[in-house]
């Protein structure tokens, strides 16, 4: 067992890498508790939920809307959830981000705690107390920060993940490597058949370093007024790709790092080999690197994005491989990595 622990404003959260049966009904109360899943993690997994009511959600990004977490408070109402009520979401990141989200709101606010089942979740969107839900295709428009009581991460739970969703998970694991662990980078280079076969040893050292790196980042800025923007590197490009293309949140951040790379040699802040490296390890791991969307298209999106002030973006650019830096940058000069 591996256990991590985020001290936070918003709360303080047990992240725990173990197995589901073992060690879940201990972190649970023992009544009161209201489980959120979507359908297909019921069907894999739903013999491991405790004994309580579920709301299953339909599985997928499209569900990730007001009208979904109204659904659910109005389903809490009617089964009798309480202030005193404890919210279990097992899911990915679709259903912890609108676990946290309805918990974090309803009632002003009561317990919850995930299990997350993607690895995309396990490393990222169930580790830090970002909540939110999108609104009108723009990503987690509306959202909190409060940590979730505990982050049980069980691997096992990857072995009924689909391709395509687990390699979505390995570009946040790049992205915390070139952010601030470049031996985890250079392992991943040296295991990529492993990895891509999901090797235990390898994916519990995958996990265990990447949640390292976010609950680092995390304990030092919970609200992202400063360092936490890194956690956003590929992220600018990326949501603006994911709402032009509609693929998939990993995919899309994969050609955010990629144009995030590209950027920064352009900025003579990157050596070339570093950058082509970046892409080289982006693209074994079955990643796309590029879009075919008019560039117009991605920096219209770009503009609406929440993360923008005035006309400045924090664009985190890397410096060299685990090593990165957020620079407030106008979109003009956005677009010299268009070309
Ligand atoms: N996914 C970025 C963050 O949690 O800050």
């Amino acid at each position: 067992m591996q256990e991590f622990t985020i001290n936070g404003a918003t709360g303080s959260s047990k992240i725990i890498l173990d197995n589901i049966p073992d060690c879940l009904p201990d972190l649970l109360p023992g009544a009161d508790v209201f489980v959120i899943t979507d359908d297909q993690v019921k069907s894999h997994w739903g013999h491991f939920f405790p004994n309580a009511p579920v709301y299953v959600m339909k599985a997928g990004e499209r569900s990730k809307t007001i009208d979904t977490a109204t659904d659910i408070c109005r389903w809490l109402t009617k089964v009798g959830a309480d202030r005193s009520s404890f919210i279990l979401g097992f899911g990915g990141g679709v259903v912890c981000d609108m676990t946290g989200f309805v918990a974090s709101v309803y009632m002003r606010g009561v317990s919850f705690g995930y299990v997350p089942t993607s690895l995309l979740a396990q490393i990222d969107a169930a580790i830090g107390g970002k909540t939110g839900i999108n609104l009108d295709g723009f990503k987690n428009m509306i959202g909190t920060f409060r940590q979730p009581k505990f982050v049980l991460i069980d691997p096992q739970t990857l072995n009924t993940l689909p391709d395509i969703e687990y390699r979505n998970g390995l570009a946040e694991a790049v992205k915390h490597c070139l952010i601030a662990d470049k031996s985890m980078f250079n392992m991943l280079m040296e295991h990529i058949p492993d990895i891509l076969a999901k090797k235990t040893n390898l994916i519990r050292q995958l996990i265990e370093r990447s949640v390292r790196v976010k609950v680092d980042i995390v304990n030092r800025d919970e609200l992202e007024a400063g360092e936490r923007r890194k956690l956003n590197l590929g992220h600018t490009w990326g949501h603006a790709v994911e709402k032009t293309d509609t693929i998939p949140h990993g995919q899309a951040v994969s050609i955010g790092l990629a144009f995030a790379a590209k950027l920064s040699e352009q900025r003579g802040m990157l050596k070339k080999t570093q950058r082509q490296d970046i892409i080289r390890l982006l693209q074994l791991l079955g990643l796309p690197t590029e879009t075919n969307t008019p560039a117009a298209l991605i920096y219209d999106a770009i503009q609406k994005d929440k993360k923008k002030e005035d006309d400045k973006i924090h664009f985190v650019f890397i410096k060299e491989i685990g090593s990165v830096e957020v620079i407030p940058i106008t979109m003009k000069e956005l677009t010299k990595g268009f070309i």
